[in-house]
């Protein structure tokens, strides 16, 4: 059997990210770990890794930048290996913005992160999956592409926008012999939560059939499956990991 394929997780420095590569190179990949700041805590999750007796680098760059984009996928070849698996996950904050005061200055940004990064590394990487015949690409995407959150069009717009792409790169790539799928988790505490007002926490849990956060291992081992050979006929899917908060 061949050996698990590279794999490039953008956002890795923290949060749901660092949980996917560390899960990734559990299960035998080599990964590379994308990141824009968070040097310290980037090798951090290197440590963790090489620790464990898995292949991990860190790479720093802009994933909405196109000469950042380039880098770090060129990066990733120099160290490990062409990219055979692809995790678009990194985002920058997602401040409020009800639709009353709704700006483009507000949306822009979000777009950049999800539309933006994700067409800019599918240049950078799906010409070399089309060439061997085989790949993975697997967003992190978010339950409020169907829970709609109040408050937050811009965020709920650039995920909608995501969640749309993947499934239509799902319909071109499939052919090619890559899949495209979705990894869509609900409210999972990490360090940028943990602030939270424990009001809010208490209503969303409650809203949720299983009675409780998700963990980032949870979301991670979604994504671990999603790259694996067991998963070769799953193709535009989206995996929710929400406890079943989405039933509707
Ligand atoms: N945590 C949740 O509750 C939750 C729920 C649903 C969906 N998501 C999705 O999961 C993904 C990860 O979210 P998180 O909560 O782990 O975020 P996070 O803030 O903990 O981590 C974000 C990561 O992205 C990196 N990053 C930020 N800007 C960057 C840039 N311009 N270029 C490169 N890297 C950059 C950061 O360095 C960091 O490693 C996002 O796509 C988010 O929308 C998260």
């Amino acid at each position: 059997m061949a050996a698990p394929g590279v794999a490039l997780v953008t956002g890795a420095s923290r949060g749901l990210g660092a949980e996917i590569a560390v899960a990734l190179a559990g299960a035998g990949h080599p990964v590379a770990l994308g990141y824009r700041t968070g040097h310290e805590a980037a090798e951090t999750v290197v440590a963790r890794i090489v620790g464990a007796g898995g292949r991990a680098v860190a790479l720093a760059a802009d994933v909405t930048d196109p000469d950042g984009v380039r880098d770090l996928v060129a990066g990733t070849q120099a160290a490990l290996g062409p990219v055979e698996i692809l995790v678009v996950n990194a985002t920058g904050p997602q401040p409020p913005s009800p639709a009353e005061t709704l700006t483009w200055a507000q949306v822009e940004p979000m777009l950049d992160y999800f539309v933006r990064s994700p067409v800019l590394l599918m240049e950078a990487v799906v010409p070399g999956m089309v060439a061997r015949g085989s790949g993975r690409i697997v967003h992190v995407g978010s339950e409020v592409a169907a829970s709609v959150p109040p408050g937050t069009a811009a965020y709920v717009a650039a995920k909608s926008a995501q969640l749309g792409l993947a499934r239509a790169s799902a319909r071109d790539l499939g052919r090619h012999g890559i899949t495209v799928n979705t990894v869509a988790p609900g409210w999972v505490p990490v360090e940028r939560h943990v602030d939270s007002d424990p009001a809010d926490v208490a209503a969303y849990v409650a809203d949720v059939p299983l009675g409780r956060h998700g963990t980032p291992a949870e979301v991670a081992a979604a994504v671990v499956h999603l790259a694996s050979p067991a998963a070769a006929f799953v193709n535009g899917a989206v995996l929710h990991v929400n406890g079943g908060r989405t039933l509707g």
